[in-house]
């Protein structure tokens, strides 16, 4: 069984790190024109700058939780036959034991240079007249996509949805697309569709069965009843 999996900050909540969209969310905080668009960066980089690195430090110190966890088992006994997808910047995924991810909204824990495109591991703290330790430019940036740039990855997800008996999402409201989109184009190559969510999402209606509860107690569930088949 091939399986498509796409996760957002709701499986990453239980872990301590805030959503955007809940109630107090990281965009009730800040405005993401402000922050999460490289017009902000252009604007203002010590801003941009000192919200991800905000970020980066209360992700250092979360830990992976069971929703997590259960997704590292599901790897382990589909191989490459699971693709999983996340939104998220956090490396919890990893943490927990998962080896294979594509996070197509980039990882806090990378820096990127705008000038000649090298990456490498960010600092805890990114700072604007850092350097980039091949070009020499103070032209550093977190390696996080920013609202107006284009994800990592489609081609290669848009594949495996083509091919996936299987697509579930964990964690997302569905409003920011191309990934709340991808439901749907599961859904017309044929694939059974399942949300894993605390509440409805925007585009509860293209799934064909949703289960509401806490990531942490929903997904090692579903992930036992999957490889119990
Ligand atoms: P949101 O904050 O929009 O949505 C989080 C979802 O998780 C909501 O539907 C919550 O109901 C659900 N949730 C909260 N706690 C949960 C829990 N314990 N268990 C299960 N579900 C829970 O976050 P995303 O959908 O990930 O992009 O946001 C998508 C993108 O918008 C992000 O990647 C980011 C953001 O702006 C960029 O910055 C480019």
């Amino acid at each position: 069984m091939r399986i498509v999996v796409l996760t957002g900050a709701g499986i990453s909540a239980e872990s301590g790190l805030g959503t955007f969209r809940d109630e107090g969310g990281l965009w009730a905080q800040h405005r993401l024109e402000d922050v999460a668009t490289p017009e902000a960066f252009a604007r203002n980089p010590a801003l941009v700058h000192q919200f991800y690195n905000a970020r980066r430090q209360q992700a250092a110190e979360a830990q992976p939780n069971a929703a997590h966890k259960a997704l590292a088992r599901l790897e382990t006994a589909l191989g490459d036959s699971l693709l999983l997808v996340t939104q998220n910047v956090d490396d919890l995924h990893e943490q927990a034991g998962s080896q294979n991810v594509l996070h197509m909204h980039g990882r806090l824990s990378g820096a990127l240079c705008h000038a000649c495109g090298h990456r490498w591991t960010a600092p805890l703290e990114m700072r604007p007249d850092d350097t980039c330790p091949s070009c020499r430019e103070t032209a550093t940036r977190p390696d996080v996509v920013w609202f107006g740039e284009y994800p990592h990855g489609l081609d290669f997800i848009e594949e495996a949805l083509s091919s996936a008996d299987l697509f579930a999402s964990i964690g997302t409201s569905g409003q920011v697309y191309p990934a709340a989109g991808f439901v749907m184009q599961a859904g017309r190559y044929g694939a059974d569709t399942v949300q894993l969510n605390l509440e409805p999402s925007d585009t509860s209606n293209a799934f064909n069965e949703t289960r509401l509860g806490k990531a942490s107690e929903i997904v090692p569930l579903w992930v036992d009843e999957i490889l119990k088949h």
